[in-house]
């Protein structure tokens, strides 16, 4: 019988075979100033309301500050930003400043900029599972620009490229 040591091993060893794009989701401290953790754990619930999903642990500094504001950004990064995705990755009090060039405003939530598509999101329910909580937000705003997906696979950063594309 496999363990809880080895289930919790094969747990990261088998997600880590699932690619997905890099998202940073956004918030606002207190006072004011922009926060940022990278997701991979974001997905589409519904097209009518527009809904997604984000499944953030409880412990990451962002869990709280969505509970308090109530609101989130969530911006899919662009294969050029894997420089942002590594410095929204490490615990906030090990991070650098990041230029505030690399900020912007989509309605009422902050975004980044030169993202390929970027949402602002109303906190309509939390629903705790585990040591994570999935926050459901209504989406109030979208923006949609060009430029290839940033990838995680295997944990690491790389590209997928639509020539990379198979017909079946
Ligand atoms: C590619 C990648 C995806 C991640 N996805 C998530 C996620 O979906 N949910 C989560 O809670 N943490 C995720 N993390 C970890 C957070 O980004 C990390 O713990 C971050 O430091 C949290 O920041 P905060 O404490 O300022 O909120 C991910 C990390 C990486 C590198």
């Amino acid at each position: 019988m496999q363990t809880a040591e080895s289930i919790n091993q094969l747990y990261r060893d088998a997600w880590s075979k699932f690619a997905t794009g890099v998202t940073v989701i956004t918030t606002l401290e207190p006072s004011g100033s922009v926060h940022g953790m990278t997701a991979s754990s974001v997905t589409s619930v519904s097209l009518d309301p527009p809904l997604m999903l984000v499944v953030i642990g409880e412990e990451r500094q962002s869990h709280g500050l969505i509970e308090t504001t109530g609101r989130f950004g969530m911006s899919i990064l662009e294969v050029g930003q894997a420089d942002i995705a590594k410095h929204f990755a490490i615990p906030p009090e090990s991070r650098g400043s990041l230029e505030s060039e690399h900020i912007t405003t989509l309605s009422k939530s902050p975004v980044i900029k030169g993202s390929i598509a970027s949402m602002d999101c109303s906190v309509i329910a939390g629903h705790k599972a585990g040591d994570h909580t999935v926050f459901i937000g209504e989406i109030e705003a979208i923006m949609v620009g060009d430029g290839a997906p940033l990838v995680w696979l295997e944990r690491q950063f790389g590209r997928f490229s639509s020539q990379n594309l198979q017909q079946h």
